[in-house]
């Protein structure tokens, strides 16, 4: 869809209300590809008179004629004359039968007509000999009508994002006519209906008498709108969505298509409970750190021995950056955290355990992206340590300074370093011999968690370049 909207703003001079019309097209196209077995494209005419693929739609319902995506892709004139025609022509409808590697097909064009003129022009391509069976031939015959009626700019909500066009496998498909009679009903529509207790034949009755719940049917043909309703009968949820079928601005009947989504809400909803519990172990687990954290806060300012005080400090500030993930876990819905968004809460955490002056600040560049959130706890407790050295080490003498961290994501690639300007690192420094125990906890979680690799340098200051793999989770939409 975003292709399509760039695609016709950089090839044509359609206006921004065209090409508006051309979404809510697009958005009818995969229902009329699944109704008619056949390819759905819609062509546009660039500025230079070429014609030029801006969106196209591939059956789920039989296999596509085309292997390759054809978006953005240029007509060869003599390829597809049926386009051409309602292009060049003033034409309403052309249909030309041709030969495709070897294949006979039918390719039908209609105009997209927007304020009388033609803006655009859809194509379905069908392989020959085409619809076989009566339930082929209705679901053409109601393809024809609809691809007529988006052609003819009657697409009576159809193109509305609120309006669910797309087909599954198992949805039901009823032709209904304008009183609400039953002309046809798919094995699928009647194993739906008698799954919520209606039995026999629906073919002949009139659909406001199979059940209460025919709203969407009954509006759709009272207001010629596109209606769709989600209701609970029985104990199975079924989506109710219509279609009127319109010959020019006539009412010849609708479209009915039922869908028993009853798993499919039932597995959102565990999937919620789920969520939710996950976000509660994580508020739980950041309250059992806090309160870990605490007492050894506690026991720390008892200590005579101000070495024994600063290890228990330092752990307070390793477990601390711990707790930090989890909280940032628990308010979201994800198991992924943006590492970046991190980095500052953790290194207050650093700050205030170290309790150090006020001329040092933490700077944070670039993005992290996402990371999974067990990455994001070793990588929290490895930034915690670079930091703590940082403040330790580096500004020994008082001066102010700048420790840096900066993110850098390619992909499922993530490099982090943590730079300061401050002292720099002893003369001769090894870190398999020098390290204590922060630098051993930072190369253990590195190389044993996060499968990355490590690098320390010393120039002006001290710099420390992680480089790690970051798994890529699904995509969410
Ligand atoms: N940013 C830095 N600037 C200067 N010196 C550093 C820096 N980071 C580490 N060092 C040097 O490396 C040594 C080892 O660091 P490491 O974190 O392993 O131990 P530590 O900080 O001394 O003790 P801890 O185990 O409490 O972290 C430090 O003692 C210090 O001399
Ligand atoms: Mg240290």
């Amino acid at each position: 869809m975003q292709r399509m909207r760039q695609l016709v703003k950089d090839h044509t001079s359609l206006s921004e209300a065209e090409i508006d019309r051309l979404a809510e097209v697009t958005h009818t196209m995969q229902l009329l590809a699944d109704l008619s077995y056949a390819d759905i494209l819609l062509f546009c005419r660039t500025e230079g008179g070429a014609f030029m693929v801006v969106a196209e739609a591939k059956p789920n319902t039989a296999i596509s004629l085309y292997s390759e995506n054809r978006v953005g892709t240029i007509l060869d004139e003599p390829e597809n004359p049926a386009v051409v025609e309602v292009f060049t022509v003033d034409s309403s409808q052309e249909v030309a039968k041709q030969s495709l590697d070897g294949q006979q097909i039918e390719i039908k064009a209609v105009p997209v007509i927007f304020d009388k003129e033609a803006i655009a022009v859809l194509s379905r391509e069908i392989k020959l000999p085409g619809p076989t069976s009566e339930m082929e031939h209705m679901y053409m015959s109601m393809a024809d009508q609809i691809l007529k009626m988006v052609s003819n700019d009657e697409l009576v909500g159809m193109g509305s994002p609120s309006f669910s066009t797309t087909r599954t496998a198992g949805d039901g498909i009823m032709k209904i006519e304008s009183d609400g009679s039953i002309a046809y009903a798919s094995p699928n529509a009647v194993s739906i209906y008698r799954r919520l207790g209606v039995e026999g034949n629906l073919v002949g009755r009139r659909i406001q008498e199979i059940s209460r719940y025919e709203e969407a049917v009954v509006r759709a043909l009272e207001a010629k709108r596109v209606r769709q309703k989600e209701t609970t009968e029985r104990g199975r949820t079924v989506l109710r969505r219509a279609i009127p079928l319109l010959d020019n601005g006539n009412l010849t009947g609708a479209l009915a298509i039922v869908r028993d989504v009853t798993d499919l809400r039932r597995r959102d909803q565990e999937l919620r409970i789920k969520e939710a519990t996950i976000r509660e172990i994580h508020h739980r687990v950041k309250n059992n750190l806090q309160t870990i954290a605490s007492l050894l806060r506690l026991q720390a300012r008892r200590l005579r021995s101000a070495e024994a005080r600063d290890a228990l400090l330092e752990s307070v500030s390793r477990i601390s950056s711990i707790a930090v993930v989890h909280e940032i876990l628990a308010g979201q819905e994800a198991e992924t955290v943006d590492f970046g968004e991190l980095v500052g809460k953790i290194s207050d955490v650093v700050l205030q355990g170290i309790g150090t002056h006020a001329e040092l600040k933490v700077e944070v560049k670039g993005k992290s992206g996402m990371v999974p959130a067990d990455t994001a706890t070793s990588l929290a407790m490895v930034v915690t340590e670079l930091m703590q050295n940082a403040f330790e080490h580096a500004f020994t003498d008082g001066r102010a300074g700048t420790v840096t961290v900066s993110l850098e994501r390619r992909g499922r690639r993530l490099d982090v370093a943590v730079a300061d300007d401050g002292v720099g690192l002893p003369k001769g420094f090894d870190l398999a011999s020098q390290a204590n125990l922060g630098l051993q906890i930072v190369q253990t979680l590195v190389h044993d968690e996060l499968n990355g690799e490590l690098k320390i340098s010393s120039n002006r200051g001290t710099k420390v370049r992680i480089s790690l793999g970051v798994p890529e989770r699904e995509k969410e939409t």
